[in-house]
């Protein structure tokens, strides 16, 4: 078979494992699993949302809206940026990275990304013929490593991914970094917010001084969609303008359509998921920051990386354990930029939580 060869050479990308896998490798009930490794929303969706479904349900022999213009209305009100500065995606907001490679990336182009982050990425641009260049996280100061990042940037950079919080150390980039980078080069510069709400800041305030910044955001984590698959950008009108041409017409599925619709106007369920998961998120930090073997990041999302060289466990090893009492964790070693020896832990319910810790504490003794 003729297959391209940036195709052949590609890594699959491995992504958390679901409930159900989870439940038959372990013979488990898939009600008791609880699942600390996709950065999900652990509360479930607006109430609003699912009721809005409902009624939607009968429509689904029609073809869903193209256009989106309430969605984008809304998405621009709770952004604060007019509708022509909006984009949204049906693949969530990888369909995002995809139309950004369609409109950017010739073969042979590279694109930056500081180590460790999120892999999707690379996975998305390198059947596109992209190049990955690499800058990094310094890990001990838990911070971006600026120079990293400016000293690779060349003629053939078109993208540079500055993930903030990053997945997975959960760190933020500070705004005059994300400016200096802005402003040494013409590259598209995507500021990843997919977890912006946790953190309590953002950066939509460069789109009206800068023409190369592109804000990413995703509703599968507070908004609690991840399984509808929604994503949006935010850019200047022209930008999004040149998006739109190559973004495919019918993505966003009609009842994915209603369910982002939905979540939006439900501005309580959205402040109260903000506020439970830094709650959770802080209740983590704390108990596991307790454990004198773990290296535990203060994080400013709704998960913490966790380094475990110290409890005699490779994070696959620690992971299986926890796999055998019915709790997923992410094992990060196919994180490009970790060793073998780091895992990522999502907030939970104060419940599941509860449940996560004190079965750590026993396989840590
Ligand atoms: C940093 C980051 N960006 C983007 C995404 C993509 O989210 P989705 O495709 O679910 O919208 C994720 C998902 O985990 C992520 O961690």
């Amino acid at each position: 078979m003729k297959i391209r060869k940036a195709v052949k050479e590609l890594d699959p990308y491995v992504p958390g494992k679901s409930q159900d896998e989870i439940a038959e490798e372990f013979n488990l009930k898939k009600e008791d699993i609880i699942k600390l490794g996709s950065n999900e929303n652990p509360w479930g969706p607006s109430k609003k949302a699912i009721a809005a479904i409902q009624k939607e349900v009968g429509e689904i022999n029609r073809y869903p809206e193209s256009d989106l213009i309430e969605l984008k209305k809304e998405i621009a009100n709770y952004s604060r940026v007019s509708t022509d500065e909006v984009i949204v995606g049906g693949d969530g907001a990888d369909e995002i990275i995809d139309i950004i490679a369609k409109v950017f990336i010739s073969p042979g182009d590279e694109f930056i990304v500081p180590l460790p982050s999120y892999m999707y990425y690379e996975f998305l641009f390198k059947p596109y013929g992209a190049v990955p260049v690499y800058g990094k996280w310094d890990l001990k100061k838990n911070k971006l490593d600026l120079e990293s990042v400016l000293n690779v940037i060349t003629e053939k950079t078109k993208i540079i991914f500055l993930c903030s919080p990053n997945n997975p150390t959960g760190t933020l980039i500070p705004q005059k970094d994300i400016i200096k980078v802005l402003k040494a080069t013409d590259a598209v510069v995507i500021v990843d917010e997919a977890y912006f709400e946790y953190s309590e800041v953002n950066n939509v305030n460069l789109i009206n001084k800068y023409p190369n910044v592109f804000i990413m955001r995703t509703m599968s984590k507070v908004l609690g969609l991840a399984g509808m698959r929604i994503g949006y950008g935010l850019a200047n009108g022209e930008m999004i303008e040149y998006m739109h041409r190559i973004k495919p017409v019918f993505s966003l599925t009609k009842l994915s359509y209603i369910a982002a619709l939905n979540t939006l106007k439900d501005k309580n369920y959205i402040v109260e998921s903000i506020e439970k998961g830094i709650e959770s998120r802080e209740f983590l930090f704390n108990k596991l920051n307790k454990i004198k073997s773990l290296n535990v990041f203060k994080s400013y999302s709704n998960y913490i990386l966790v380094g475990i060289e110290k409890t005699g466990f490779k994070a696959s090893e620690l992971s299986k354990e926890l796999l055998k009492n019915g709790i997923i964790i992410r094992d990060c070693t196919s994180f490009k930029g970790l060793d073998e020896y780091w895992v990522r832990v999502s907030i939970g319910t104060m419940k599941e939580n509860k449940k996560f810790i004190s079965i750590i504490n026993t396989i840590l003794e």
